[in-house]
């Protein structure tokens, strides 16, 4: 017992500095992706929930483009230095809604990443036009 109590110390020590040294990936923020879309993702709160405000680039109708709000859920603990998460777009210019799907990664040189796949579901006028209404994709997002 007197042995290990002094190599516990040393590995509860050599854990904590090494937690403290790992920057964590934070969603919270301003983002950019490769279209030139932004979006604010507002504070996570305990159980992992986000809000938002999604600002496209593009768009697949030729409404006005409008700032439309998100809500996601980032998983949980806050251990995860790297956490994935998912979140759903309304866009209240169209009939569309899309759903993103990801990861927030620290790159090589300490830049945090959202490596995303999205699907966007149009409005089909009718069942016989369901097979084309769903759009995939990827973005990356960097902090604007
Ligand atoms: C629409 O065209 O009906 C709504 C806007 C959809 C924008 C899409 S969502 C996936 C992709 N990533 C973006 O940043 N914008 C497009």
């Amino acid at each position: 017992m007197l042995q290990t109590t002094p190599f516990l110390l040393v590995l509860f020590l050599a854990l904590g500095a090494h937690s403290l040294s790992v920057k964590k990936c934070i969603l919270t923020g301003t983002w950019v992706n490769d279209l030139g879309s932004n979006m604010t993702i507002s504070q996570v709160n305990k159980t992992g929930e986000f809000t938002g405000i999604y600002y496209t680039a593009v768009s697949a109708t030729t409404e006005k483009i409008k700032k439309s709000p998100l809500l996601g859920y980032q998983h949980l603990p806050n251990l995860l230095s790297q956490p994935t998460f998912g979140f759903t777009v309304n866009w209240i210019f169209s009939d569309a809604t899309s759903v993103f799907t990801g990861q927030c990664f620290m790159d090589g040189n300490g830049k945090e990443i959202l490596k995303t796949m999205w699907l966007m579901r149009s409005h089909a006028d009718n069942l016989g036009n369901d097979w084309k209404a769903t759009r995939v994709g990827y973005n990356n997002f960097t902090r604007l």
